[in-house]
């Protein structure tokens, strides 16, 4: 039975934690297994990339296997296609596909459509392969999964909705702050009511306060428009050195990349001791492997 990776939550806690687990030893392995000689990982990108693009383009060379990019304008679906129809083919050609696109209803879509492992590189609803890197990043800086206050303090964009339910899923204790207006996915945002361990305030100071962890992503997703407005109200929320005063004094900070430096955070910080930002960065790398050799390697086929 294939499996694939659409949301944080399309993994059980068990799996969370041995892709965590598999993405660090990875990273110390100098000559990780072929394990997926032979076998072809397909990416559909309807959106630019750097980090996601190149790091499943390595991880699948580094497990040795192959990679071909697609810019999505220049397959079929940019003329109609349907997703349905365009992952009934693919399945017949590859072993799995990394798609970065708009709206979640057509990764979703090609999924049910698919035989092969469906893996979001990016939807405007939720970006899981970052927090699953995330989530490698903090607890290779020696923080727990539980009893860890991560903030993440901005947009309510995709990064926000994997975050939620990362923390839905594992338990974590979460505060989010984002200007009003500005707020994470409604289904989501009246789910978290029911959960003590995550906060949802307009108040960036209060999120902050004696946190672990902070995050924060830029306050323009791709394929949104640039407005003063929107720069005004978010203001208050930039991760400067003052915010970050109001953290725990040996936190960590986090961005997923790409920065816009003097806007949702400054070079003071990025450039900082308490930026794991680069090491994030570097992890995505380690965490694709452990993700293509979990739903694309020999050992979870016979299972
Ligand atoms: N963080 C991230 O997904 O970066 P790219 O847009 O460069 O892939
Ligand atoms: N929220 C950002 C993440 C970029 C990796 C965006 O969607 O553009």
């Amino acid at each position: 039975m294939k499996k694939d990776f659409l949301h944080i939550n399309n993994f059980s806690v068990t799996e969370l934690k041995l892709l965590i687990k598999r993405a660090l030893t990875l990273k110390k392995t100098k000559k990780p297994p072929a394990v997926l000689k032979g076998k072809v990982l397909g990416m559909i990108f309807a959106k630019e990339s750097t980090r996601t693009r190149i790091s499943f383009e390595v991880a699948m060379l580094k497990l040795g296997g192959h990679a071909i990019y697609l810019g999505q304008q220049s397959t079929q679906i940019s003329r109609g296609e349907s997703y349905a129809d365009t992952g009934r083919v693919l399945s017949r050609y590859l072993d799995a596909l990394v798609v970065r696109t708009y709206e979640q209803r057509d990764i979703e879509e090609l999924a049910k459509y698919s035989t092969i492992p469906i893996i979001n590189g990016l939807t405007d609803l939720h970006h899981p392969c970052q927090v699953l890197t995330d989530l490698v990043t903090l607890v290779e800086a020696d923080k727990k999964l539980e009893n860890t206050k991560i903030c993440y303090i901005g947009d309510g964009n995709n990064m926000t909705n994997s975050w939620i339910e990362a923390a839905l899923t594992l338990g974590l204790t979460l505060n989010i702050a984002c200007p009003k207006g500005y707020e994470p996915d409604s289904l989501l945002l009246e789910k978290i009511k029911k959960h003590s361990h995550i906060l949802f305030t307009h108040d960036p100071e209060e999120a902050i306060k004696n946190a672990d962890v902070i995050n924060t992503d830029t306050w323009f997703s791709m394929g949104q428009e640039i407005s003063e407005t929107k720069k005004e109200s978010f203001k208050p929320f930039q991760i400067n050195t003052c915010l970050l005063k109001q953290a725990h004094p040996q936190a960590i900070v986090l961005h997923c990349l790409p920065a816009h430096r003097g806007e949702e955070i400054t070079d003071e910080v990025i450039d900082g001791p308490q930026s794991m930002v680069f090491e994030q960065a570097a992890n995505r790398l380690y965490t694709q492997m452990a993700l293509l050799e979990y739903l694309v390697g020999k050992k979870r086929r016979m299972k």
